[in-house]
């Protein structure tokens, strides 16, 4: 059995980071930097990522390693760790946070939708981890595994079924990996955003609706306007590294959220069905069609 580390400070560790150059990602590689870690970082955009290297570097930072690519690409991943591991040994944390988002009734969502969602926010995942991981363990020292789900990873959210998909899966990857760990050292944490404000606000896609239009416009100012900034995130994330805790949430409502799904199913049910209403009710082109059967269902169903 070995004993976790103190991850209380990351002076001196090794830290890997996929979705480095925007957002969380960013705001957590600085946040890292901060605190003395050295740096391995990826993305798939190659001059953003530059720039987040460029800035760590210039405010006096340690990137050791950095390099542009697809974590949805098994051989990518591979060859970016085989090198990794062959110059600088293993990870002492592993943080999984790119990813993409789309939404969609069911009657909208295509399949290229469904499959990117799986292909990057859970097959990405599953990369790193079986790349990274054996590694880490082989090392001996113990260490921490960072995995970036979302609100949509635990509650029933309007039009999120694919994001769900690999939401929850990852979810369901992190709650093994924490028993199944334990005994390695490695502690694990499942990081549950609700709104924070990123780049991914912008390039959210929707399945059949026009996302310049005033309409989504609005919707999309309300969900900025509530959000957590990345640099409010990147601090509940390095937090859960610190004093080694499952949850990980950014945000209150997203905590109270979960407590509620599990403690009063019923008023969960009810809250989901107004929130998916009050969706409806804004993008009014999407998924009206009633279906009376399931109007008769009761709440706690
Ligand atoms: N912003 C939110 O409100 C919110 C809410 C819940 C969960 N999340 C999750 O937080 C994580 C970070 O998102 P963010 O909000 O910082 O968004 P963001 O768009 O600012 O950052 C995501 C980063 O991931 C990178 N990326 C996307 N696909 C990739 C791929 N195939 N390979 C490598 N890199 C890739 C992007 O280039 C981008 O730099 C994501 O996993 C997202 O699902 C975000």
């Amino acid at each position: 059995m070995t004993r976790r580390p103190d991850l209380r400070s990351l002076r001196n560790r090794a830290v890997f980071i996929t979705g480095a150059a925007s957002g969380i990602g960013r705001a957590t590689a600085l946040r890292a930097a901060a605190d003395g870690a050295r740096l391995y970082l990826t993305d798939l955009r190659a001059g953003d990522l530059e720039q987040t290297v460029a800035e760590i570097r210039a405010s006096g930072g340690q990137v050791d390693y950095f390099r542009a690519g697809d974590i949805s690409d098994y051989e990518t991943v591979r060859a970016m760790g085989e090198e990794i591991t062959a110059a600088h040994g293993a990870m002492d944390v592993v943080m999984n946070i790119a990813g993409i988002s789309s939404w969609g009734t069911v009657q909208s969502l295509d399949h290229a939708r469904w499959r990117a969602m799986v292909e990057v926010n859970l097959m990405g995942p599953i990369h790193v981890i079986e790349t990274f991981l054996p590694p880490m363990i082989d090392a001996g020292r113990g260490g921490h595994l960072v995995n970036v789900s979302s609100a949509a990873g635990l509650i029933g959210m309007p039009w999120h079924a694919a994001y769900s998909a690999s939401k929850f899966g990852l979810r369901g990857v992190s709650e093994v990996l924490r028993f199944d760990l334990h005994r390695h050292g490695i502690g694990v944490s499942l990081v549950c955003p609700g709104a924070v404000a990123t780049g991914l606000t912008e390039t959210i896609d929707v399945a059949g609706i026009d996302t310049t239009a005033p309409r989504f416009a609005k919707a999309r100012a309300h969900f900025v306007k509530r959000a957590a900034s990345p640099d409010e995130a990147a601090v509940a994330i390095l937090r859960g590294v610190a004093k080694n805790t499952y949850w990980v949430y950014t945000s209150f409502d997203i905590r109270l959220a979960h407590w509620a799904q599990r403690m009063v199913p019923p008023a969960y049910v009810l809250a989901m069905r107004a929130f998916n209403a009050g969706a409806n009710r804004a993008l009014p082109e999407v998924g009206r069609a009633r279906r009376p059967e399931l109007d008769r269902t009761t709440a706690a169903s």
